[in-house]
């Protein structure tokens, strides 16, 4: 009998009919209020389950006692309960590298719009407010090229962003990391330092880290205070890394001069949250990865890592480790 496995997120025809080929598949696009029932009907009996964001905790996973893999289609997994899964003996994947350089594509594209105030200039043009042959002063935007970026959190998404800003904009490169990455350093002349120097120092701050006990509310009022006045903040990690509060009292008292967003401690963001009202943000609806083509292959990679872990080989890109195969 064919293994049973959801997936519980949208997937395109070429992955859905791989995982077709091996096991018996039901396929729910999004789990929400009228979804969830049938949902936890299916999990009952089901062997892997693909997801996209799906928050996999002790709760979800004593629905599921057949469960023996659970495949995210994103590099991030601080959707997943890793401790909770490993004591059940139950496999974790995600899909790391294949996003890399588009999500630093996405990050160059904010701290551009961000510094130049593309949107502002955008919506200013369409609404036929240009008028005059020369823009007024106080519409101009900052230079990225020969400033200096903080990127804190220099895994390989970081590095891809080094590359572009190093190679494309002559930035100097500070990091902050768990770790020195050597890579980075010989290859775009990045300089490991504190997080203390990395936020007094630069010009434009690209906040890049996982989401993890560590690192939650890592960026508050603190460290908004070290920032200099005219900085740049980027977050394209997770909303949960920085309190809200205390960017909006940033931003309004003008500690630091502007923001770029793809994350928000809530998702979708309440469309009447006092961030959409501030002139000086730049906001994006998460989709660093999210280009068809990457997608395709993140899609591909989760059904890789399914088809691998059900089979009962170690899957390509296995989290937990000490969960035995
Ligand atoms: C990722 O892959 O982690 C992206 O942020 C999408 O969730």
């Amino acid at each position: 009998m064919k293994q049973k496995v959801i997936v519980a997120a949208k997937m395109y025809d070429e992955p859905l009919s791989i995982l077709k080929k091996w096991f018996d598949v039901v396929h729910i696009e999004s789990v929400n209020d009228s979804t969830r029932p049938s949902f936890l009907e299916e999990l009952s009996d089901a062997h892997g389950l693909i997801n996209m964001g799906l928050i996999v905790d002790q709760h979800l996973l004593n629905r599921a006692p057949h469960l023996k893999i659970v495949s995210n289609i994103s590099v991030g997994y601080d959707n997943l309960d890793i401790a909770e899964l490993t004591l059940r003996g139950i496999m974790a994947t995600n899909t790391p590298d294949v996003l890399n350089d588009t999500t630093a594509d996405a990050v160059m594209a904010l701290l551009l719009s961000t510094a130049r105030r593309i949107p502002e200039l955008d919506q200013y043009v369409k609404r036929g407010e240009w008028k005059q042959l020369l823009v007024r002063d106080e519409m101009f935007g900052v230079d990225i090229h020969g400033k200096t970026l903080g990127i804190i959190g220099m895994g390989r998404i970081g590095t891809a962003i080094a590359k572009r800003a190093h190679l494309g904009f002559d930035m100097e490169i500070l990091y902050y990391n768990r770790n020195r990455n050597m890579n980075a350093e010989e290859l775009y002349q990045c300089k490991y330092c504190s997080l203390e120097e990395l936020l007094q120092r630069s010009d434009f701050i690209c906040l890049m880290t996982p989401l993890t006990k560590e690192t939650e509310y890592l960026i508050g009022k603190k460290q908004f205070e070290q920032m200099k006045r005219s900085a740049i903040f980027i977050n394209a990690s997770r909303g949960m890394t920085v309190n809200e509060k205390d960017l909006i009292m940033a931003l309004e008292n003008k500690w630091i001069a502007a923001a770029g967003l793809d994350v928000y401690e809530q998702e979708p963001i309440d469309p009447s949250h006092r961030l959409l009202t501030l002139p000086n943000v730049v906001t994006l609806p998460h989709i660093g990865g999210a280009t068809l083509a990457t997608r395709m292959k993140m899609m591909n990679l989760a059904v890789n890592n399914i088809v691998e872990g059900l089979m009962g080989n170690s899957p390509p890109h296995l989290i937990n480790k000490d969960v035995v195969v």
